[in-house]
């Protein structure tokens, strides 16, 4: 059983913070008390950018997949079930992989800004677009605590997989396998040939490909465990945008001393926040957000123009256009997704049917028809409030599976 913890009131004084106010962090960052800012970040700071989330009830990506009959939405993230069926998680790494088309949110920028100032300790993000990289968040200062589209190998044998070809198999929707290369139809397969250290074979497998993104199931990268204590030497820690329900994760905000004052950036509380005494809760749109903390630093000129002009005039409008334009936008999108995941799934039918002698793996499928999305275009934003959760409640302590990924509330087996 977790330890009980209970939320702080009006009446608890902040240890360290003035009060429980964004004028009061800023004033820790202006003095240089705070010096060593740890920041977490999850989905949520890349909606904007037109990228959905995955628990929103209505926009998020698991919403939707839920929709398709797959064993559970998460499922796309499965190892076991991407072994059998990996098409509908291809079907989203073309939506999500990095590239052209998705540009950096001003939170992302926000990011930048504080490293160019030498005050990000670290940032540990669970996204796997590549946001922060292309604010100009230098790469040391980030742990991609989720894996990333940057590198992929066969899931069987581990051989890395190229890069440039794995981007080309992506963007056609179709799903590479081990020993394929650049204009090769049909992977040959070739008898392992050589054992490695690990025991693995260096010789094309024909196994499946997959990006190195953590799927639920796996570790999570060394670095995440190598690094994961410069959370306990923040002096402010910043979360953005996450709903902090997949551990080990989720655990990093609760690393620190209590005094250290926290900054939830985010639509809805999560996690411990509120529970300690200088936990300042920014409830909102995370860019609404930043930019009032921008605005009490005095980088709010510097942060928006940082922004134009790495993204340009015409994405800055598409991103003010408004929650509600914004939500509209998604919903065509996730929509257009839920049909192409119906349709790569009745191609996998045909092909699994065809594959079966071969791969020893027969799946039936029935599915309903795709979804239609319920709306909630009319849903505005409103500006961040910041709060103190009023009343005392108490609620259990997150319990952290400290080596394998795995949700709240549900351990993972290999954790
Ligand atoms: P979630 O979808 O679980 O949570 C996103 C959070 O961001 C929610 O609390 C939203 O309310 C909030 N949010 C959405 N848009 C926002 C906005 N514009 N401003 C502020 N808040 C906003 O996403 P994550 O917490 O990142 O794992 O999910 C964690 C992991 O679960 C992911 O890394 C992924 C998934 O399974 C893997 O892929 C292995």
């Amino acid at each position: 059983m977790g330890q009980e913890q209970s939320y702080i009131t009006e009446d608890t004084p902040p240890l360290t913070l003035s009060d429980r106010s964004l004028a009061a962090v800023a004033d820790l960052i202006k003095t240089g008390y705070a010096r060593r800012i740890v920041v977490m970040t999850g989905a949520g700071i890349s909606t904007a950018a037109g990228i959905p989330d995955f628990r929103s009830p209505e926009t998020g990506l698991y919403a939707n997949l839920a929709a398709l009959n797959l064993p559970e939405p998460e499922a796309v993230f499965d190892l076991s079930f991407f072994q059998q069926n990996p098409k509908p998680f291809y079907v989203l790494a073309r939506e999500l992989y990095p590239g052209a088309r998705y540009r950096p949110t001003v939170s992302h920028v926000f990011l930048a800004l504080l490293a160019r100032k030498g005050l990000l300790h670290m940032l540990f993000t669970q996204n796997i677009d590549c946001l922060e990289r292309a604010a100009g968040v230098p790469a040391d200062r980030i742990v991609e605590a989720h894996g990333s589209f940057a590198t992929q190998r066969c899931i069987d044998c581990k051989v890395p997989f190229d890069g440039e070809v794995m981007r080309a198999f992506v963007a056609r929707g179709e799903v590479p396998r081990c020993g394929q290369q650049q204009g090769q139809q049909q992977y040959q397969y070739q008898q392992p040939q050589q054992q490695r250290d690990d025991g693995a074979s260096s010789a094309a497998c024909g196994g499946l490909v997959k990006p190195d993104i953590v799927f639920f199931g796996e570790a999570l990268p060394r670095a995440f465990f190598e690094l994961m204590d410069m959370a306990k030497e923040a002096d402010l820690i910043l979360v953005m945008g996450t709903s902090l329900q997949v551990h080990p994760f989720a655990g990093l905000p609760n690393m620190a001393d209590e005094q250290v004052p926290r900054v939830l950036f985010n639509l809805e509380e999560v996690g411990s926040f509120g529970t300690q005494a200088d936990d300042v809760l920014v409830l909102g749109d995370c860019d609404g957000g930043v930019r009032q903390l921008a605005d009490e630093l005095g980088w709010r000129e510097e942060l928006e123009k940082t922004w134009r002009e790495l993204v340009g005039d015409e994405e800055v409008e598409r991103q003010m256009q408004g929650a509600k334009k914004r939500v509209a936008a998604l919903h065509d999108e996730v929509n257009k997704l839920a049909v192409e995941v119906e349709e790569v799934l009745h191609i996998a039918d045909d092909e699994d049917q065809r594959g079966a002698e071969h791969e020893g793996i027969h799946e039936e499928n029935q599915r309903p028809p795709s979804p239609g999305l319920g709306g909630n275009a009319g849903d505005e934003r409103e500006a961040p409030t910041t709060t103190t959760r009023p009343t005392a409640e108490s609620r259990p302590e997150d319990n952290t599976n400290a080596s394998g990924i795995g949700q709240a509330g549900n351990q993972n087996p290999s954790g």
